[in-house]
């Protein structure tokens, strides 16, 4: 296994990737988020943080095409990027591993990397041949090329770990052109082990150009794994501070007291 380095790589090196400009949204009279401005950069592993009811996940279901937010724009790769569902973001690159990971349980790991983009052939021009083989070959290569070990392929995913559920949630993005993987709170059913092998592998893909913002409520994975933290609190971003250079302490207190 792999050992994550620590203290954080270095940070990356700056160019924009999704950039958030002043992110308004309101559930009735509950402002989630208040004008949030955020950079997410090529090539680096962003970790967002903040209290319980911060707005974490209202902006990353905005950036992700679950929400839609009131006010403020998103750019992507210097872009204008109108991002009114899931799948507008995923044909901007943009995949978002959801905290129930989104596989049918009783499905194996192809079918599983596969849903919704089954491999099929017509026959006859109409009825649908799945092309199982391919499938279950472009499944293996893939796990191979992830460095992701699995000893069965052909089981229901709810027969596997979770980590080893986890490993086939992220599969199944990189089957699109995908820049960057938003995750919602991703190790936070894992046990210590198979945590430290997700945070293995979101290393690996972060060193073949795949940039991640990852909101997590535990500090020693975000010490260990992100170049930089974006910290929220009420709805407003407090900063954004790169790793190497902040302390956890500081990291608690902007959380907190919401100043740097
Ligand atoms: N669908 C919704 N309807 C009404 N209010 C909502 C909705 N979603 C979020 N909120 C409110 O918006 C605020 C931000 O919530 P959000 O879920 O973004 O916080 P969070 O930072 O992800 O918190 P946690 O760490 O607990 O997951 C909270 O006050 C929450 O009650
Ligand atoms: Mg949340």
């Amino acid at each position: 296994m792999d050992q994550v380095l620590a203290p954080s790589r270095p940070a990356a090196g700056g160019t924009s990737l999704l950039k958030a400009s002043g992110i308004v949204k309101s559930f009735g009279g509950n402002r989630a988020l208040n004008g949030v401005s955020l950079d997410v950069h090529e090539n680096e592993i962003m970790a967002l943080v903040g209290d319980n009811g911060a707005g974490k996940s209202t902006l990353v279901k905005i950036l992700s095409g679950a929400e839609v937010p009131d006010e403020g724009t998103i750019h992507v790769s210097g872009r204008l990027a109108a991002i009114q569902s899931p799948h507008d973001a995923h044909d901007l690159g943009i995949a978002t591993l959801h905290q129930n990971l989104g596989l049918v349980d009783c499905f194996d790991v192809p079918q599983n990397v596969f849903l919704g983009r089954e491999l099929s052939t017509k026959i006859l021009g109409v009825l649908p041949l799945l092309r199982r083989a391919e499938m279950v070959e472009r499944t293996k290569a893939l796990l191979r090329e992830l460095d992701i070990r699995m000893p069965y392929l052909d089981r229901p995913v709810s027969t596997m770990s979770g980590g080893q559920r986890q490993a086939v949630a992220i599969s199944r993005l990189l089957l699109g052109d995908i820049k960057l993987i938003i995750m919602d709170e991703p190790m936070a059913a894992l046990g210590v082990h198979e945590g430290q092998k997700v945070l293995d592998l979101i290393q690996r893909l972060s060193l073949r150009g795949i940039s991640f913002l990852i909101v997590s409520h535990n500090m020693e994975h975000v010490m260990s794994i992100s170049n930089r933290v974006a910290v929220l609190k009420n709805g407003n971003l407090v900063g954004v501070v790169p790793t190497e250079r902040t302390t956890r302490q500081d990291i608690t207190s902007m959380i907190i007291h919401g100043r740097v």
